[in-house]
């Protein structure tokens, strides 16, 4: 690449806030890290790879420290590739109405599964998806998920990403918290019904 094309490298980096996150925390007054994860965007059309993320190591409130969380916009799927360190992938599909519109309270599908270095996790079209750092140092990610440099903010709020339904219900089906120093998950309320769910072991615990 000789100077003048990097000329024409559009800005491929962002940070979640705490301000942002406290959209989505179980306990969203609770103190945290100025930025809990930091994304970069890699533009595969144009040979220049994945997408990384990398999470801060830490505890919010009783929470560990987590993407925001989002549903695909289309049949778009995604694979993740975990680069270092270890957590808790989240997955959850919603019932839809006959309209075939997503139900933003009714979740059809709940799986937990945890995650580590060298692992590869396949997420399919219709599954929200979040990742929780449970480790005591960073969590590294590469993901294969699309980005359109034409978007208004590509980098920090890509346009194959809905993070609406996620916002409305301040957060997925569970959070996953700190127990015993052990991770646990707890019920998000608001969420009416969970119809099948999947914990790989893990507690379940009330607060
Ligand atoms: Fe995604």
């Amino acid at each position: 690449m000789n100077k003048k094309s990097f000329l024409n490298v559009p800005k491929h980096y962002a940070a979640r806030s705490h301000e942002k996150m406290q959209e989505v925390l179980m306990d969203k007054d609770a103190a945290g890290p100025i930025i809990h994860y930091y994304m970069i965007r890699g533009d595969m059309k144009n040979g220049r790879g994945n997408n990384i993320t990398v999470w801060e190591p830490g505890i919010v409130g009783r929470e560990y420290i987590k993407t925001y969380g989002h549903y695909h916009v289309g049949k778009l799927d995604e694979t993740y590739t975990f680069v270092a360190g270890e957590g808790i992938a989240l997955l959850q599909k919603l019932a839809v109405s006959e309209a075939r519109d997503m139900i933003a309270n009714i979740v059809e599908e709940f799986k937990a599964i945890p995650v580590k270095v060298g692992d590869k996790l396949f997420i399919p079209a219709s599954y929200g998806h979040l990742v929780v750092n449970t480790g005591s140092g960073f969590l590294v990610t590469a993901d294969d998920s699309p980005v359109n440099f034409e978007d208004v903010d590509p980098a920090s709020l890509p346009g194959h990403a809905d993070y609406g339904m996620v916002k409305q219900m301040r957060g997925f089906a569970f959070y996953v918290v700190e127990e015993n120093g052990k991770p646990a998950l707890v019920k998000n309320k608001r969420y009416l019904e969970i119809r099948k769910t999947e914990f790989s072991g893990l507690s379940v615990i009330g607060i």
